[in-house]
Parts: C-alpha cells; sequence; structure tokens
C-alpha cells in the first residue's frame, strides 16, 4: 500500500525556488553539481535547468542500503565522479537524507580531494534515523518519518519513476 505525500505540483514549485536560491548564493561562481546515483538523477535533472549558472554535472555512486528499507551502515563507493574537484565549490544533490552517513562520508571525501567548499541540496531531510550530525544546506521537504518511493526515490529498484512521492507502507524485503 502506498500512500501519495508531495504532489509532483508541489515538488515543482519546490525545485524551482530552491534553483532560485542557489542560484542567488553561488552568483558569478562556478558551481560542480555531484548527484548521488542512483536516487537523486530525477531531482538533479529538474534543478539543474532551474540553476542559472555556469554548472558542471558529475556523479557518484554509493551504496549504504542493500534491497530492503534499512540502512546497511557503511557507506561503499561503487562509481566515483570524473571531473576535477580540486578547487572547485561542490553542491552534492541527494534525494534523502535518513542517518546522515551517505553525505557525512561524501564531504569528508570531497573535501579530502581539494574541493573548497562542499554543501548539501538534499529533496527530502528525514530527520528521525539520523545518526550522524549533519545539515543540508538546501532542504526541499522535512518529512518525519516513514519510507518513501517515487520522484528518483526506489525500494528495492521499484518506483523511481513515479512522477508523485509516496509513503511506503510496510515495505519489507522481497
Ligand atoms: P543515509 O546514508 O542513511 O542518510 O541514506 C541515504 C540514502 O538511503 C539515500 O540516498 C537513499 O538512497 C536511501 N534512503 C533513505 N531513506 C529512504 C527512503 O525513505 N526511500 C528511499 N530511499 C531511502
Ligand atoms: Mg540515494
Amino acid at each position: 500500500m502506498k500512500k501519495i505525500i508531495l504532489t509532483r505540483q508541489q515538488i515543482q514549485k519546490k525545485v524551482e525556488e530552491l534553483g532560485r536560491r542557489i542560484s542567488e548564493d553561488f552568483r558569478d561562481e562556478e558551481l560542480l553539481l555531484v548527484g548521488v546515483l542512483n536516487g537523486a538523477f530525477i531531482f538533479l535533472a529538474d534543478l539543474a535547468r532551474e540553476i542559472a549558472l555556469d554548472l558542471r554535472i558529475d556523479f557518484i555512486r554509493v551504496a549504504s542500503y542493500g534491497a530492503g528499507s534499512s540502512s546497511a551502515g557503511t557507506v561503499t563507493f561503487t562509481k566515483d565522479v570524473e571531473l576535477p574537484v580540486r578547487g572547485k565549490k561542490i553542491l552534492l544533490v541527494e534525494d534523502i537524507i535518513d542517518t546522515g552517513r551517505t553525505i557525512a562520508r561524501l564531504k569528508q571525501h570531497f573535501l579530502g580531494q581539494g574541493a573548497v567548499s562542499v554543501q548539501v541540496c538534499a529533496l527530502i531531510d528525514k530527520k528521525e534515523r539520523r545518526e550522524v550530525e549533519v545539515q543540508a544546506d538546501y532542504t526541499g521537504f522535512d518529512v518525519a518519518e516513514g519510507f518513501l518511493v517515487g520522484y528518483g526515490l526506489d525500494f528495492a529498484e521499484q518506483h523511481r519513476c513515479l512522477p508523485d512521492i509516496y509513503h511506503l507502507e510496510n515495505p519489507t524485503a522481497p
């Protein structure tokens, strides 16, 4: 069973607003958007088109979840970015922050590689299971709890392409 919690119209409005804020905050600067695969691919595609800046785009892929809905506790890199990072301002684009481990690990990774700054834009901030103290610089929506799917978010690779975001009741590993 799944219940809609954020409509495509609400998401679109929020993405426009985030794009405007980012464009103002980084005015006249070069920005490297780094999308966290796979979940952020739709959000990044929409957000990038709302940012009026000289953008570079790359992706990194990490896995903290197996096929189920609870964090494995470790973050494994399965694909790194290919563009140079040293001296760059980076904006990590993430679908959802849950325990905070992924974002904390990625910030450390890019700062260690010589990025000037690493900020975070997360479509959803879910605070109920936060284990690592991290704060997104740009947040679309705060959601108290639950497992969400749609607009890039999956459960065991399902539901990513739904245009709206749903709360999935009783997710169980297949
Ligand atoms: P964290 O490291 O626990 O913050 O995990 C973040 C990653 O877990 C996100 O990038 C998502 O891929 C995944 N994730 C966390 N919560 C959800 C959810 O409610 N639905 C789908 N994926 C989620
Ligand atoms: Mg993700």
